[in-house]
């Protein structure tokens, strides 16, 4: 597997497999690699020649600095998974080589972004959105994998990829869950033993909601339950709950069809600020 920091470097590499016609698959992560990142690998080694990962902490998408600063660094670590993997290349610039100058460009993904974590995090759908155009400019993939985990992600790149004609194929990727349920993510390393006991109640209220709204029950009713059951333990600090179509990710007083419906929950868990999400 080849590690490259500079852009140079990476198309040099990457110029040579188009030249010998092989097909790119660009798997965009932050590092502190688990399980769930590693699904996406899978995934683009199944339908692409070449697997690009990029392992960059964007410090323009963190809209807290607290956040930014505990972000787990683990990149020897993620060497090694990679590898594993069957990884192609890592891509693992500094910040200097991602952002010689600061963008000025702003990115505004409309009623994408209003609602609950461009609503939660200002700023935070703009600098993924720069990132990975970057990503998409640098590397060139003929697919780019992306986890349904971060669902309002999804529909944000999906509209930068179509609105900006980047031309390649969005693939989304399944969510990646611990035995418990938790959805698998770089920040749970930071849970303490408590807290990582109680995480697993996210996907367990998750999983309620959405077995009473198959069932026929009230979409406010339900929410109301959520909410009381994230109430009834301390440690939660809930941010949002919500019942959402899956399109618009407006909020929905009726459920839709089966597929057009989502639930989507953050919170904090002491100083940690965990998202889930399930589609119905
Ligand atoms: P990061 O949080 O590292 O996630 C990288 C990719 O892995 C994202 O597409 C995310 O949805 C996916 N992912 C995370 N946890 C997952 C899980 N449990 N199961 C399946 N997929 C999972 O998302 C980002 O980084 C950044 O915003 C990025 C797109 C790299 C731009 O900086």
């Amino acid at each position: 597997m080849e590690v490259f920091t500079s852009v140079k470097s990476l198309r040099q590499y990457l110029d040579h497999q188009l030249l010998q016609q092989k097909t790119i698959g660009l798997v965009p992560t932050m590092g502190a690699l688990h399980n769930g990142h590693i699904s996406l690998i899978e995934a683009a080694k199944k339908d692409t020649d070449i697997v690009v990962c990029s392992v960059f902490v964007n410090p323009t998408q963190f809209n807290n600095p607290e956040d930014l600063a505990k972000y787990p660094r683990t990149f020897e670590a993620d060497r090694i998974m990679l590898e594993n993997a069957g990884c192609s290349a890592v891509f693992a610039p500094s910040v200097e080589e991602m952002y010689p100058e600061q963008p000025v460009l702003k990115m505004n993904f409309g009623a994408l972004e209003t609602v609950m974590e461009g609503a939660s995090r200002p700023g935070h759908f703009n600098g993924v959105g720069i990132v990975v155009s970057k990503l998409f400019n640098i590397v060139r993939p003929h697919r780019a994998y992306f986890g349904q985990k971060d669902l309002q992600q999804v529909s944000v790149v999906r509209q930068l990829v179509n609105d900006l004609a980047f031309g390649f194929e969005l693939v989304v990727c399944p969510t990646v869950r611990e035995t418990d349920g938790l959805a698998m993510s770089s920040r749970n390393t930071r849970l303490d033993a408590n807290e990582r006991a109680l995480a697993s109640h996210i996907y367990r209220i998750l999983a309620g909601a959405g077995a009473d709204l198959r069932a026929g029950k009230p979409v406010s009713e339900v929410i109301g339950w959520a909410k009381s059951e994230f109430e009834k333990i301390s440690e939660f600090n809930l941010d949002y709950f919500e019942v959402v179509n899956l399109k618009t990710l407006l909020p929905v007083e009726k459920i839709g069809s089966t597929g057009s419906n989502a639930i989507c929950v953050a919170a904090f868990l002491g100083p940690v600020r965990l998202i889930d999400n399930i589609i119905f």
